[in-house]
């Protein structure tokens, strides 16, 4: 039997601040979403589907003000270039699973959960 191909990723955004959470379910060989951060990245599905998350730089990799927390999905990330790694040694609350969301593309189908940190520090 035929299966239909669509591809389909979860995205489950939480929020350190105690806002609800968000789903976003999303197609990601329809990137890019919006016009800001690498095409698929946590920046481009949320901003592309009406969301916020702080992006001073206009998702080039500028500043950390898009830092999230990855709980899921990790290791199905694109992987962190050096400038990326610089920069998020400086973000506030940093963890072994920190990502920029504007470079953080998710390669793969499944599902993927951040969490939003409470503060971010806007460098720009
Ligand atoms: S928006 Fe500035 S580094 Fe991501």
């Amino acid at each position: 039997m035929a299966h239909c191909a669509a591809r389909m990723a979860k995205l489950r955004i939480q929020y350190e601040n105690g806002d609800p959470e968000r789903v976003i379910e999303f197609d990601p060989s329809k990137a890019p979403f919006g016009h800001d951060g690498e095409a698929g990245s946590f920046l481009d599905v949320i901003l592309g589907h009406g969301l916020h998350l702080e992006h001073a730089c206009g998702g080039n990799c500028a500043c950390t003000t898009c830092h999230v927390i990855v709980k899921q999905g990790f290791a199905d990330l694109s992987p962190a270039e050096e400038n990326e790694e610089d920069l998020l040694d400086r973000a506030p609350g940093l963890t072994s699973t920190s990502r920029l969301g504007c470079q953080a593309v998710m390669q793969k189908d499944g599902e993927y959960v951040i969490v939003i940190p409470r503060f971010t520090i806007n460098q720009s």
